[in-house]
């Protein structure tokens, strides 16, 4: 079987697929799809193992049309259109859960450093500005004891949960199903509408998957009515929150300050947000411990190795995950 991979991977995941596959890599991670080796030999690719910077589209895989197999090294299969996958008979793949401590870890860290100013307080002693202990220097929104809204209580939000309560914070969520009382109570997540977690709580943070629905799930109306002197996370995707709404409740209230890992353009970054002191941006890393992207890529490189195998793939993703 031909493998189409868009770019060099951690640990040995290519030369495992090499033992069960012809393999085409591509030297520099930024082109992936979009490079020379793809498009010379697009027609002869039966499987694909893509970045989340691939756009997997129609158009695409018209241009190879042996293409069985999409294995995703992402647990977000946002940028693989999975009605033209479905309708060509194209598997699609991800990884999810090898990720999902590495992500809440970051979500929690941008939380943290908004909240208590971390970044500019770091500013102020290289520059050295540090005047000493005064009374209000750089002063925060509290964390412990506050209220944390978690948008979509799937995998990763459920560990941010966990990380909250050893915080002393309550925690709430909202997703379209609720989840049963006993994980809900071991979690000490209550249920509330998504308009109540914008309005009700300190801090918002979004663990939905971007589909047309959560597109833009933090509106502009729910940013504006969020608490004075809260604090807004995004590690989920971009477009689900709307930046220029954000941009704005960032230099004029309500919010205290966001953490963001991503992006609506990505790697694009509004000049608004960049300008912003009181917003933290870290360059979508929520899954980059050194473990955790060599999970990720041996479970896309044990995907395509199944699939030439004709076994079982492990990790199928089902057109049904993505109801929006
Ligand atoms: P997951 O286990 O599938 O959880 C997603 C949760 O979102 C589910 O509980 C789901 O519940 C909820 N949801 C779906 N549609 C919703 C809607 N319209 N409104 C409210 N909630 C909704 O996924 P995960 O593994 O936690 O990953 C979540 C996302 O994080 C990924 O899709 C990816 O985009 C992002 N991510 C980012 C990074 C990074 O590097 N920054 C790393 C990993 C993942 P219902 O179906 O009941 O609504
Ligand atoms: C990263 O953003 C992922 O979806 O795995």
């Amino acid at each position: 079987m031909k493998v189409f991979v868009t770019c060099p991977l951690p640990g040995d995941a290519i030369e495992r697929i090499e033992r069960a596959c012809d393999v085409v890599v591509v030297g520099e991670p930024a082109r992936g799809v979009r490079s020379e080796a793809f498009t010379k030999d697009a027609a002869s690719f039966e499987a694909i193992l893509a970045l989340l910077t691939d756009a997997i589209d129609e158009p695409l895989l018209e241009r190879c049309p042996r293409v069985r197999l999409v294995a995703n090294m992402a647990v977000g299969v946002d940028n693989v259109d999975l009605r033209a996958c479905h309708a060509r008979g194209v598997a699609v793949t991800n990884t999810p859960g090898v990720l999902t401590e590495a992500t809440a870890d970051l979500a929690f860290a941008l939380m943290l450093a908004a909240a208590r100013r971390v970044v500019e307080g770091d500013g102020i002693v290289r520059r050295g500005d540090f005047p000493g202990w005064t009374p209000t220097t750089l002063l925060g929104a509290p964390v412990h004891g506050a209220t944390l809204g978690i948008v979509g209580l799937g995998r990763i939000g459920q560990a941010v949960a966990r990380r909250a309560r050893g915080f002393g914070m309550h925690v709430c969520y909202t997703q379209r199903t609720r989840l049963d009382e006993k994980l809900e109570r071991a979690l000490g997540a209550s249920f509330a509408t998504i308009d109540e977690v914008f309005s009700g709580c300190d801090f918002v943070s979004i663990h939905c998957p971007l589909t047309p629905e959560t597109q833009h799930i933090a509106s502009r109306a729910r940013i504006a009515s969020m608490k004075p002197g809260s604090v807004l996370v995004n590690t989920a995707r971009g477009p689900c929150v709307d930046e220029v709404a954000l941009a704005e409740a960032l230099e004029k209230g309500p919010l205290a300050a966001a953490g963001l890992d991503v992006f609506e353009r990505e790697p694009e970054v509004d000049a608004r947000l960049r300008a912003r002191t009181n917003a933290v941006l870290t360059p979508h890393i929520g899954s980059a411990d050194r473990r955790t992207r060599a999970a990720m890529a041996a479970l896309a490189a044990d995907n395509v190795i199944a699939f030439a195998r004709g076994e079982p793939l492990l990790t199928k993703f089902e057109a049904t995950e993505s109801k929006g």
